[in-house]
């Protein structure tokens, strides 16, 4: 065969190939095409899921089945067969006005790129096989019967406290510091060791929301708060000043002591917690705070019955610590939304020091290198009062032990 020969037989080899794999190919191109687009969706998913647990867990929930009065449901066929994508983004790009959902598109000023809206969204979407059906209506829960059963033991019949529990929970004061955010949590997760139980192993979230509605509308009726000077002083002053009056490093004043007692008369005391000093801040009405005159009085009369020679005054003074400190103030102030299992947990220890998945919250003996003292600096969904971060930060620069030793 001459050359030429040999070029021609090569051509028709390689007709006969194309003609015969390229069909073929063609043929299994929408499968390939299909698989690639599968891979690409998981990815996608992949991804979304970690940005929904650092951005959207601690207030839509873990799993996306909302919390009450912080985040909707999300993870409801309800929901994903009413919105499509597009309303998912946009509510994700742009935030809602007025609420706490914020706008979390770079271009809205928030920290996610289009391309990782468009991961949570198909992360959303992921859930449409499993969501669960929720019930549209709610069975009907009566309230009255479940704060009979469960809490008029303990709170008294209508919230008025008991000789057990002094704390009075229809009072305007307690009722207006207190959202229904605030009263579903203390409910679910309780006081256990200040002998408030939880209740979220014993009552549905709808019940816990139901009893919230009840103790709720209270307030329209509510009379002022009678609380004894003790359970106020429990409730305002301990914080900052210790558990028995003994002041912390950032609060210097010892109110458990002779000298202070001695120095200074009852009119001075209603004086300095209605109005304030310095650092401290008002509690009386007038200026915006909680306090009404009788409830200063009784407080003044708790601190006048320390005049009694106890021997506090020697006492060290006392230093911020996790069980006194700390764990109550991050609890109470941070817990609606740090009080899960995603994101950053404050709300006990280990989990406070275990951090977030972008990094430790808390590094001991450095305030300054830990994200909590950072993030609190800055603008955030909640914000502590100079005076409690600086209780914080000494906690902190102490070493941040479950306990403060000497
Ligand atoms: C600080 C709490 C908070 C965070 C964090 C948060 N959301 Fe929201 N989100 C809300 C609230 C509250 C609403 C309801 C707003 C309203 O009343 O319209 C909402 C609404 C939504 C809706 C619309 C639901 C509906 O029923 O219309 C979507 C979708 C959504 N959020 C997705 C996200 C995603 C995704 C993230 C994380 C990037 C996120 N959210 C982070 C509080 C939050
Ligand atoms: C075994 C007694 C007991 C029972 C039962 C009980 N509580 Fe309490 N509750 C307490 C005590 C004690 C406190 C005070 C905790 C503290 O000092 O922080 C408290 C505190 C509270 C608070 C927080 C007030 C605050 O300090 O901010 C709320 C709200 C509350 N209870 C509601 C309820 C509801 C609703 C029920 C029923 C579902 C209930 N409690 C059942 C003992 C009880
Ligand atoms: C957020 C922390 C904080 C809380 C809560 C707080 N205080 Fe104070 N208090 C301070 C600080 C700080 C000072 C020292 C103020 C100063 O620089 O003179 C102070 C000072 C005082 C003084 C002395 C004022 C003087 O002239 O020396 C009294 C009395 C007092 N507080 C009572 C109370 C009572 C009662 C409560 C509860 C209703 C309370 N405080 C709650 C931080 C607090
Ligand atoms: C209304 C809900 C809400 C409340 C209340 C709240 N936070 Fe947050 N916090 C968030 C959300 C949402 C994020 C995640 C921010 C984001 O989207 O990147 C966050 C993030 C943080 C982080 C960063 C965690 C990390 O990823 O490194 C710290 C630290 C923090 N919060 C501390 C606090 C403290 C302390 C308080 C109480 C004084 C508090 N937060 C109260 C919603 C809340």
């Amino acid at each position: 065969m001459g050359s030429m020969e040999r070029k021609i037989l090569l051509g028709w080899g390689l007709t006969l190939v194309i003609a015969v794999f390229l069909p073929v190919y063609w043929l299994n191109e929408p499968h390939r095409m299909a698989v690639a687009r599968e891979e690409f969706r998981q990815e996608a998913v992949r991804r979304g899921a970690e940005l929904y647990s650092d951005h959207c867990a601690s207030c839509h929930g873990d799993e996306g089945q909302g919390k009450t009065n912080v985040g909707p449901v999300l993870n409801s066929r309800s929901y994903l067969e009413l919105y499509d994508d597009q309303a998912i983004r946009s509510a994700t790009r742009d935030g809602r006005p007025n609420t706490l959902m914020a706008a979390y598109a770079q271009e809205e000023g928030g920290p996610l790129r289009e391309s990782q809206i468009d991961d949570l969204v198909a992360f959303i979407r992921n859930w449409d096989e499993t969501a669960p059906v929720l019930p549209t209506a709610t069975p009907v829960i009566d309230a009255a019967s479940l704060y009979a059963r469960y809490c008029s033991g303990c709170h008294g019949p209508s919230g008025e406290g008991t000789g057990a529990v002094g704390l009075v929970l229809n009072s305007k004061g307690f009722l207006d510091r207190t959202d229904d955010a605030v009263l579903y949590q203390l409910i679910a997760q309780g006081r256990p060791e200040q002998g408030m139980p939880s209740f979220a192993g014993e009552l549905s979230s709808g019940e816990i929301n139901a009893v919230v509605a009840l103790i709720r509308a209270w307030e329209a009726t509510a009379p002022q708060a009678v609380l004894g000077g003790e359970t106020l002083y429990a409730r305002y002053c301990a914080f900052c000043h210790g558990a028995d009056g003994e002041g912390a490093k950032n609060v210097p004043v010892v109110l458990n002591s002779q000298e202070f007692l001695v120095a200074y008369d009852d009119e001075y005391l209603q004086q300095v917690i209605a109005e304030g000093h310095q650092k401290m801040p008002p509690w009386g009405e007038e200026r915006g705070g909680v306090l009404a005159t009788e409830q200063i009085d009784a407080l003044v009369a708790f601190l006048r019955a320390w005049e009694t020679p106890r021997g506090r005054t020697e006492e060290a003074v006392g230093v911020p610590t996790y069980a006194r400190t700390i764990g109550p103030l991050l609890t109470e102030r941070c817990g609606a939304c740090h009080g899960g299992t995603a994101g950053l947990t404050v709300t006990d220890y280990d989990s406070l020091m275990a951090g977030a998945s972008s990094g430790a919250a808390v590094v001991p003996g450095e305030p300054e290198e830990s994200r909590i003292v950072e993030v609190q600096r800055g603008e955030h969904y909640a914000q502590l009062s100079e005076v409690e971060l600086d209780l914080l930060i000494e906690w902190i620069g102490n070493g941040a032990s479950p306990e403060y030793l000497d």
